[in-house]
């Protein structure tokens, strides 16, 4: 099958989380699996950079915000997906630095809805027909709001493509305002609460939910929790309404970038064999070296993550200084986000020179040192449409203690007499997003690093998971395969 894939970042050209990963390994396992997947993605100045062989397809004109803009289509090489990657090229919207979707003061662009509006018009006009090739997609996958109008627009094409539609997270909806939806010439009957209108604006997130064939998220759990209004973002109605057509399909991981046995970043590569536990010391020792942190062999604690509100961080400054303070446990925390918490966490990081390590910013290199270094990988989110780093640290060994909800609560194997008994155990899953509970659940697994044989048996249990992504490809494939024969009907 010929699967067009549209979002708007992808690793290695551009990420700011998860999604970033998925728009990388998604289109790898389903190649292998022998679909033919082509990628569009805007030309973000740092894409342009970093990708080879550029070829012009051609020029189209594509209507934004109460002006036309000249969008050149771009085909690019990649190691992984070949000449299969197109670049919608507007310099105007996307030759900035930096963050795809903010400044660098941290708002958002304030043009956003008409960047992605004319990136979704440009995907339209794709799906339909590729400059210089005969090549067209039975399906068009499209991920988060950025792309919510994709399906809305292909739902007005004749003989068009099936759609699917993935939502990574539902806390970012594409809300602008009635002003831009006038501005953006989009057809009139779409505002309706039927249709994009959602609370006195339009969200492109909704766009995309109303419009395509099928919608998917990330983790069965998720895709139930959205229908309540805990979880829905307001959105629990429009997903209830879609019935059969929402799934949810856990994500996998990529397991040749994420392997303890190959990753070039860390001190030394291992597996679940007798040397585990002398190169989880050796990538311990590393770690703590990297972080200026007393060497020791105190059980020591990793976070990675977007600083938002999400991922829970207020837990974490809040049960470190008692943690501190009853317990020898140390920690290293590396993210970025919003300036309270990056805030919060520097003052406890002065507070404990020896103890807290934390480093703001973005490193690749340092979350694999992370994953493979501690002792345990902490991830108290409040939501969690489904997370990656849970799954990275059960591949290196390093149990996770998470929150039980979305992806959390499916990947995590609770630590309890049963699951060590049968062997199950993978990690810590605690019940309320709070910071007690998280304190708690943590000290448990102090409690059992001393018992070093279960210790032991948890993280080989981890390590052997199925992780990747072969699984949940099929699925996808077998979704494709049925909406794109429901068109043909
Ligand atoms: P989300 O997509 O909500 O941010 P995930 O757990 O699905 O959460 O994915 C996060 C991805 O982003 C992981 O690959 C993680 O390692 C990476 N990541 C997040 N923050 C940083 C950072 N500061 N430095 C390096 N990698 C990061
Ligand atoms: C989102 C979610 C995260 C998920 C990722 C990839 O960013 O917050 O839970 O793993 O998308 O689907």
């Amino acid at each position: 099958m010929n699967i067009l894939f549209a979002a708007s970042e992808a690793y290695p050209f551009i990420k700011t989380g998860g999604l970033g990963d998925v728009i990388h390994s998604l289109p790898v396992a389903l190649n292998k699996l022998g679909d033919n997947v082509r990628l569009v993605l805007p030309a973000y100045r740092h894409v342009l950079a970093s990708v080879d062989s550029l070829r012009d397809l051609g020029t189209i004109d594509v209507p934004g915000a109460g002006n036309r803009h000249k969008v050149r289509i771009i085909q690019a090489h990649e190691d992984t997906l070949g000449d299969y990657l197109y670049l919608v090229d507007v310099p105007d919207l996307f030759d900035r630095p930096g963050n795809p979707y903010v400044h660098s003061d941290g708002f958002a662009w304030p043009d956003n809805a008409e960047r992605y509006t004319v990136f979704s018009r440009a995907v339209t006009l794709l799906a339909r027909w590729v400059p210089g090739s005969n090549w067209r997609p039975d399906v068009v996958h499209c991920h988060d709001w950025q792309t919510g109008l994709v399906p809305a627009f292909l739902s007005m094409v004749h003989n068009s493509p099936a759609t699917v539609f993935t939502i990574h997270n539902l806390a970012y909806d594409g809300h602008f305002s009635q002003d831009d939806f006038n501005n953006l010439n989009l057809p009139p009957a779409w505002w309706s609460p039927e249709f994009v209108e959602f609370f006195g604006g339009f969200s492109m997130l909704k766009a995309g939910m109303i419009f395509s064939d099928h919608v998917t998220t990330v983790s069965p759990t998720y895709a139930k929790e959205i229908c309540t209004p805990e979880f829905g973002n307001r959105f629990e109605g429009v997903l209830r309404s879609l019935g059969g057509k929402l799934t949810g399909i856990l994500n996998g991981i990529d397991l040749d970038i994420w392997n303890p046995e190959t990753d070039r970043h860390i001190a030394q590569n291992y597996t679940f064999d007798d040397s585990f536990t002398q190169a989880k010391a050796e990538n311990k020792k590393h770690l703590l070296q990297v972080a200026g942190l007393p060497e020791s062999d105190a059980p020591l604690l990793g976070f990675v993550g977007r600083l938002v509100e999400q991922k829970g961080i207020d837990l974490i400054t809040d049960m470190l200084p008692p943690l501190f303070e009853h317990t020898n446990a140390n920690m290293v925390i590396l993210g970025s986000g919003h300036m309270a918490y990056e805030t919060d966490l520097m003052n406890l990081a002065t507070r404990y020179p020896r103890r807290l390590h934390v480093h703001i910013g973005y490193s690749e290199e340092l979350a694999h040192q992370i994953e493979a270094g501690a002792d345990m990988f902490i991830m108290p989110s409040r939501f969690e449409p489904c997370g990656l780093n849970q799954m990275y640290s059960l591949r290196y060994g390093t149990p996770p203690v998470v929150n039980n909800t979305g992806g959390l609560a499916d990947t995590v194997v609770d630590v309890s007499l049963k699951t060590l008994k049968d062997r199950t155990a993978t990690g810590f899953v605690f019940k309320r997003a709070d910071s007690e509970s998280l304190y708690s659940m943590i000290c448990s697994a102090l409690d059992l690093v001393m018992n070093t044989k279960l210790w032991h048996q948890v993280c080989i249990t981890a390590m052997q998971q199925e992780l990747g992504w072969e699984a949940s490809a099929k699925q996808y494939q077998e979704l494709y395969r049925a909406e794109a024969e429901k068109k043909h009907e």
